[in-house]
């Protein structure tokens, strides 16, 4: 049986090209999926006294760019999408460009990365958002503005740090994903 035939005509119907809309999720997955081991790598070069506090916050974001590549696989499954069966592969067609550890890394330089992988990511799920709105695709698009939520406020913790302008926001408490977590049940 075909799978996904109506939820797939639905979202046709509205003229959104869907085969292009699941490439664009799995990538976005990819990104999510590499960024949580980038993260790993970055959140424990954040070495020294001054530096923990960053940590937590990089952990935060950390856990809840795994939230967001759990929440995608579904969705992009429901559409009719398959994943590569090769991580390499799946490593490869990210979104976004690998998170790497700079040379001579200091607070500063990890940060620095951390930011512009959110900021990609910021793009990514605004661009989702934009094809699936208005009513033509409304689970991917509430997914994509779910996850959005979370990436800006990424975005807003780093540049806090960097910039020491306020985000507005204090470091979550034990729950992650107060957007997301309802795709993950
Ligand atoms: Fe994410
Ligand atoms: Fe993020």
């Amino acid at each position: 049986m075909e799978m996904a035939k109506v939820s797939r005509e639905m979202i046709e119907n509205q003229g959104v090209d869907v085969d292009q809309l699941i490439e664009i999720l799995v990538k976005n997955a990819s990104a999510e999926l590499t960024t949580f081991y980038y993260y790993t790598v970055l959140r424990n070069h954040l070495t020294g006294i001054e530096a923990e506090g960053i940590k937590e916050i990089v952990e935060t974001a950390r856990i809840e760019d795994r939230n967001h590549f759990e929440a995608l696989i579904p969705r992009i499954y429901e559409l009719g999408g398959t994943l590569p069966k090769d991580m390499v592969e799946f490593h490869n067609i990210s979104a976004c460009p690998p998170a790497k550890l700079p040379d001579d890394p200091t607070v500063k330089s990890i940060v620095e990365v951390l930011l512009e992988a959110e900021r990609c990511a910021v793009r990514g799920y605004s661009e989702i958002a934009k094809i699936t709105a208005s009513g033509k695709d409304p689970r991917t698009y509430d997914l994509a503005t779910a996850i959005l939520n979370e990436e800006i406020e990424h975005e807003a913790w780093f540049e806090e740090i960097l910039t020491g302008k306020p985000s507005g926001h204090f470091l979550r408490r034990g729950e992650t994903s107060p957007f997301v977590s309802k795709f993950m049940r």
